[in-house]
């Protein structure tokens, strides 16, 4: 059902790949509340993904822009500001990828080159967006900038690598300038701390289909979903959480508060009867 939530608002969606990413579900939920969008993604994802299917769905632009070159957030700003007939209310930062977890190079034998791309590509290309933006003037007042983040910025998952490492640089680079942008222009900034979600970047950390049903066991409200996701983003660029700021949000059916629970202690039991050694 639709509320009309961002009726007349504007907003930069990036990192559609396919119907399974999580911003194609915000892209897809902020069209049916009213929203007009821009979307974003890099030139291989433009090739390789199907992302022109959601732009001709919900009558949206697509610009091809690697986030972590400067020039190419520029160009996308400019363009964006001239389709909207100036600033924009929202912009979603949706964007991850670590060439150690695609290559399967384990944490402590780390490749720098790899690690320095994972890290720019996942955090620093928030930092880019939000300073091309500031400097651009590009967000209107009380606009809103969501960026999507994983547990691991704040506790050790195994396989999660330099990825978990890149979610705690992109949780305080919401937070640095969330401070900035908030005192200048009320625009708020925060991050989305999402459960495990069968996308293609989710799916690429070894034992993905495990940690999302430990995650899943232990949660007491279940996984969050990709639609639950944007069902969460879209009440973020809403007038409803104007004082919302320098969050990282939980969305994981209560995971990050749990120990252990019921359903997680009976699939360890029995993994003990059938290794009983
Ligand atoms: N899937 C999960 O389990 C999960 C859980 C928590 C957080 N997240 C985060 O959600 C976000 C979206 O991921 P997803 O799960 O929808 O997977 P996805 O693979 O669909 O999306 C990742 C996107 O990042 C884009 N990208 C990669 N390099 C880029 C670059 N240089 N410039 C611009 N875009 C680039 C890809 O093209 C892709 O569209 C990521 O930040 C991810 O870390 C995912």
């Amino acid at each position: 059902m639709a509320y009309n939530l961002l009726k007349g608002k504007k907003g930069i969606i990036f990192g559609a790949l396919n119907n399974q990413s999580i911003a194609w579900k915000v892209a897809e939920r902020a069209h049916e509340e009213g929203a007009e969008i821009v979307l974003s993604n890099a030139p291989i994802a433009l090739r390789m993904g199907t992302i022109n299917e959601l732009a001709e769905k919900i009558n949206a632009e697509v610009i091809s822009v690697d986030a972590t070159s400067l020039e190419d957030l520029e160009n996308l700003i400019t363009k964006s500001m001239e389709i909207f007939g100036g600033k924009m209310d929202f912009i979603l930062h949706s964007i991850g990828m670590s060439p150690n977890v695609r290559k399967g190079i384990d944490y402590d034998a780390l490749n720098y080159d790899y690690y320095h791309k994972t890290l720019d590509v996942s955090a620093f290309s928030l930092h880019k967006v939000l300073s091309t933006a500031r400097k651009m003037d590009a967000i209107k007042e009380w606009g809103s900038v969501v960026a999507l983040s994983y547990v691991a910025a704040q506790r050790t998952f195994a396989g999660y690598n330099d990825m978990a490492d890149a979610k705690a640089i992109l949780e305080s680079i919401a937070r640095s300038f969330g401070y900035m942008y908030g005192r200048e222009k009320q625009i708020r900034i925060n991050t989305i701390s999402q459960s495990p979600t069968p996308t293609t970047a989710g799916s690429g950390v070894s034992g993905f289909d495990k940690l999302e049903d430990f995650s899943d066991r232990m949660s007491p409200l279940g996984n969050a979903t990709a639609d639950d996701c944007a069902g969460y983003c879209i009440t973020l660029f809403s007038d409803l959480t104007r004082k919302v700021t320098m969050q990282n949000l939980f969305h994981d059916g209560g995971f990050s508060s749990m120990g252990m629970s019921f359903r997680a202690i009976e699939q360890y039991e029995k993994s003990f009867k059938e290794c009983p050694e």
